[in-house]
């Protein structure tokens, strides 16, 4: 029994000097000194030694018991150590690598110009209009004086929901809205998104934005049309731009015009982009049709007004020299970061 207690001692040492983890530890206590363990087997036996052996083994047990006690303790904190050590390196932290850049997304070439716009016209007192884009035929054309037979109803043109429910044509009939609710004087721009049933091509979209714009209070001239808008121009286009206006006909004014600016990429001699001609059309406008204000519940013998309408994308193509508007809604990264 004695060997056997030796014997024991000896491979317990042993297995426990070569076990690399604590799992395996755990195993080696369990097999020599657990309740079905071999140094417990050899204890059970003790009921068969004479009196003299008995305390003689019994001592000898607890001493073996105590030397792999003492052998598991030590081996358990040393490989705790080496796990923690383990650790503590695959998690180190190279201070030295650079950060992640975050990519910063930036403004839409359209909104950038319309926030210049908008900031040109809140400059100048205006308010900025929110407007609705689907609307009643009554607001989209009979409001503003498109009669029945006007060709901007015609189901080529407009997208109707029902019969007298549309995408809106233009942000016109914001004018409508803003001169029934909203008290006067009136100082306003209404950006927005308009409809129409378009192919699209390097000009055309059946969804574009325009910003319309209506003044109304007593004594407002065309002189006042003509030195606002002349302003806009220069603010958005630079001091030296030249403004003309140009008779033109719109149902909803009276007179009505279109202005042009002097070519932005030639200054007006004459390119490609003005075709030749110097002059670029850029909006319509003109003073509010006596009809117009009277459906809208305003006396035209008290207070007349001018009204403006232009194409958010033109002006942007303008302003960047940019020769395709499909560029806008495509979202290639490639063409957006360059504003
Ligand atoms: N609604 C016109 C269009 O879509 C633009 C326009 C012209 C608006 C003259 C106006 C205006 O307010 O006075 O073509």
């Amino acid at each position: 029994m004695k060997e056997q207690l030796e014997q024991i001692k000896v491979s317990a040492i042993e297995r426990i000097e070569q076990v690399d983890s604590l799992s395996a530890l755990e195993e080696l206590r369990v097999y020599y000194l657990g309740k079905k363990g071999e140094l417990t087997a050899v204890l059970r036996n003790m009921k068969d030694l004479s009196a003299e052996e008995r305390p003689v083994i019994g001592q000898l047990a607890n001493i073996v018991r105590e030397e792999i006690e003492k052998r598991l303790v030590l081996k358990k904190g040393l490989l705790e150590n080496l796990e923690q050590n383990q650790k503590l390196h695959e998690e180190t932290i190279d201070i030295t690598m650079p950060g992640k850049v975050l990519s910063y997304g930036h403004m839409h070439p359209l909104q950038k110009t319309l926030e210049e716009i908008q900031n040109i016209f809140l400059g100048m007192g205006y308010e900025i209009i929110d407007g609705r884009e689907v609307e009643t035929s009554y607001y989209n054309f009979d409001a503003l004086n498109l009669g029945e037979e006007h060709p901007a109803r015609d189901e080529q043109d407009t997208f109707y929901i029902t019969n007298n429910i549309v995408l809106r044509t233009a942000t016109s009939p914001v004018q409508v809205h803003t001169m029934e609710t909203q008290g006067l004087p009136i100082r306003m721009i209404a950006p927005g998104r308009v409809y129409r049933s378009d192919e699209v091509d390097a000009t055309h979209s059946p969804v574009f934005h325009q910003i319309e714009g209506l003044v109304i209070d007593k004594n407002i001239t065309f002189g006042d049309l003509k030195g606002v808008l002349a302003e806009f121009a220069k603010a958005l286009f630079g001091d030296k731009v030249q403004v003309k206006f140009r008779p033109h006909y719109f149902p909803f004014t009276e007179p009505s015009a279109e202005a042009d600016v002097s070519c932005v990429m030639c200054g007006g001699k004459g390119c490609n982009v003005c075709k030749g001609t110097g002059w670029i059309e850029v909006l319509g406008c003109g003073m509010v049709h006596p009809k117009v204000l009277e459906m809208a519940g305003i006396d035209p013998n008290e207070y007349s007004g001018f009204a403006f309408g232009m194409g958010l994308e033109r002006l942007t193509m303008l302003k960047y020299n940019i020769n395709d508007l499909r560029l806008f809604y495509e979202n290639d990264i490639r063409f957006l970061s360059q504003f």
